[in-house]
């Protein structure tokens, strides 16, 4: 496995594989890589024979400069742990060296407006955040040129935003992979290294909450917004973790708000604190039990 720090070396290996008829897969990530990554770099290789990850904390999608400064950080290990997958290439870089033509100045980088996608909800609470996703995201893409992206359901907003980014610049196909998850129910997160044991075990409430109300949807075909988001609301009480929202959305169909009435189908999406971490989860309800 190569490691690029620097973008133009990494787009250039790209260019010259892409030349020889492969097809690049790629992983952006922000490091501190755990299973939930390394299964979208595993699938990357294995559907399109070379994988590409990317590690870059991206400081333009934290709207919260201590989430920023607080993230972990450990490259070292990430490449040790992306070799032990067949990961082909792992490159990083600066912001700078992202977006050279903006001299290290923000106002002057090109920024891409998210879709409608990045309203309500993440879009709501983080003011600013997708937009950062949606500016880094282009430009790996541009730095890659990969056949086929992989992006995970844990942050289903973000596929959400990603696809809409995708369709317009008309490239590269985008596989959205299912959240890996601690035996605990806990989804996996770098965030998760930040939690203390004791709000690591309260952190389980969440994923308590969410298989809550997906029972019952199933079991008592409960439909009602309201009804659905109470046992979830208790969950997180009970884990005296700190809810930010508790929603649904349509997954076929994202809404700013939350739809108003029975609910056809339905993704419910969380945000909570657990101490300094703010953590995000969903569970989709409808759609056979498994
Ligand atoms: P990061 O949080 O490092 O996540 C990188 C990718 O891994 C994202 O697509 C994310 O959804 C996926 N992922 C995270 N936890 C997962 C889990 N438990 N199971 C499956 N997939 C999981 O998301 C970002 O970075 C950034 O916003 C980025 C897209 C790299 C842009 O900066």
């Amino acid at each position: 496995m190569q490691l690029f720090r620097d973008p133009s070396s990494a787009a250039d290996w790209c260019r010259a594989e892409l030349r020889a008829g492969e097809r690049l897969g790629f992983v952006p990530t922000m490091g501190a890589l755990h299973e939930g990554h390394l299964a979208l770099v595993r699938r990357a290789k294995a559907e399109c024979g070379r994988a590409v990850v990317s590690v870059f904390v991206n400081p333009l999608q934290f709207n919260d400069p201590k989430d920023f400064e607080r993230y972990p950080r450990d490259l070292d290990g990430d490449a040790r742990l992306l070799a032990g997958v067949g990961c082909d290439v792992v490159f990083t870089g600066t912001l700078e060296q992202f977006f050279p033509e903006a001299g290290g100045d923000r106002a002057r980088i090109a920024w891409r407006e998210p879709g409608a996608s990045a309203l309500g909800l993440e879009g709501a609470l983080r003011p600013g955040h997708f937009r950062g996703v949606a500016t880094i995201v282009e430009r790996l893409f541009e730095v890659v040129r990969p056949t086929r992206a992989y992006f995970g359901a844990k942050d289903f907003q973000q596929t959400l935003v990603v696809r809409e980014l995708a369709r317009e610049l008309g490239y590269p196909e985008i596989v959205v992979c299912p959240p890996l998850r601690e035996p605990s129910g806990l989804a996996r997160s770098s965030r998760n290294e930040l939690l203390s044991a004791d709000e690591r075990a309260r952190a389980v409430s969440i994923h308590r909450g969410l298989s809550a109300a997906r029972e019952l949807w199933h079991d008592a075909r409960e439909r009602a917004p309201a009804k659905l988001r109470a046992p979830i609301v208790a969950a997180i009480a009970a884990g005296g973790l700190e809810l930010e929202y508790a929603e649904f959305r349509d997954p076929d169909r994202w809404t700013e708000r939350e739809p108003v009435g029975p609910l056809e189908r339905a993704v419910a999406l969380v945000a909570a604190r657990a101490g300094a971490v703010r953590l995000i989860d969903n569970l989709r309800l409808d759609g056979p039990l498994g």
